[in-house]
């Protein structure tokens, strides 16, 4: 594999598929991908195994399809995802239109196994295929000045059914200090398992902040802005109370409805015992300096 991020999950924690022909597909994705070897059945079993595929693309959370977990799964096929590109602009040395093709061949599609916490506690392990955002924000270069990124997803009424419902203000809009952005653990995803990432999981390509609630990590991205001023961020716009803009993963700052304490794994069944909240999801030691001496209570 082109490179591991240091964190606890590797690809020997991943379990095989339950089925044969699953795993020849997974097999075949990751070589079309240049994906380095996959884990025999022999390597895998830790309490930190990913999630099925059947888990990560049927249990979703992506409102422009509807509310319900399984809605994005029923409906996002109705998205077209060929062609795409993402307007890149603002406070950047080549503002333009990119074509999604042309980026990816920009850039080396790597796999990072990454913990994936809802702020409504649950949780997944995902492994990802992508890149790190960082190469994308070098690639339009960043300008002086420039304090943060926004990102904005896909308006189209006519393949989006949620949109009908305003739920939220849409288009759904997400941003980053751009600290955080250029942070080595954040990537744009392009793949789940070494296949293509599916529509309900934000095709073709989406943010994945891993020590951040699952709501920034914006899905099928059309525009990304580098500004000066902190952008406006969907849930935060909602209720600036219940979702600030950081929304690092805190175990020890509640949500004003719920605890952030503990977590559901996704996949452990009804009973299954809640797990421990980590700070940062787990990735404290990368990412606290980005946060030195900052409240995080009042910053939530
Ligand atoms: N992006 C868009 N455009 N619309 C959404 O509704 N939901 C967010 C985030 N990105 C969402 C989105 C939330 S709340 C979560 S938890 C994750 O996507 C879910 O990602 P997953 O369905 O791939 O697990």
């Amino acid at each position: 594999m082109a490179h591991r991020w240091k964190n606890d999950l590797t690809r020997a924690d991943v379990t095989p598929y339950s089925s044969y022909m699953n795993r020849r597909q997974l097999l075949a994705g990751g070589a079309a991908l240049g994906l380095g070897a996959i884990a025999g059945p022999g390597m895998a079993a830790t309490d930190l195994e990913p999630n099925s595929w059947e888990e990560i693309t049927t249990y979703n959370n992506f409102y422009e399809f509807g509310t319900g977990k399984d809605d994005p799964a029923r409906h996002a096929h109705q998205m077209t995802t060929t062609p795409w590109s993402i307007e890149i602009g603002r406070l950047v040395d080549r503002p333009g239109t990119y074509d999604f093709a042309d980026i990816i061949s920009e850039m080396t599609i790597e796999e990072r196994i990454y913990r994936f916490r809802c702020v409504e506690a649950w949780s997944m392990v995902v492994p990802w295929n992508g890149f790190e955002l960082a190469d994308l924000l070098n690639m339009a270069g960043v300008k002086d000045g420039a304090k943060y990124v926004a990102f904005e997803t896909l308006l189209r009424a006519e393949e989006m059914p949620g949109l009908r419902y305003p739920v939220i203000e849409w288009p759904y809009v997400e941003g980053l200090r751009l600290d955080e952005a250029m942070h080595p653990l954040t990537m744009m995803a392009t793949g789940i398992y070494g296949r293509p990432i599916p529509k309900q999981n934000g095709a073709p390509i989406r943010l994945v902040v891993p020590w951040k609630y699952g709501f920034k990590s914006i899905k099928s991205i059309v525009k990304i802005t580098l500004t000066e001023d902190e952008p406006p961020t969907s849930w935060n716009k909602y209720s600036a109370r219940e979702y600030g803009f950081y929304s690092n993963v805190n175990p020890n700052v509640n949500h004003p409805r719920w605890s952030q304490a503990e977590e559901r794994r996704i996949g452990g069944g009804l009973f299954a015992k809640k797990e421990p909240t980590l700070m940062f999801n787990g990735y404290e030691a990368e990412v606290a300096a980005l946060y030195d001496g900052m409240d995080l209570a009042k910053f939530h």
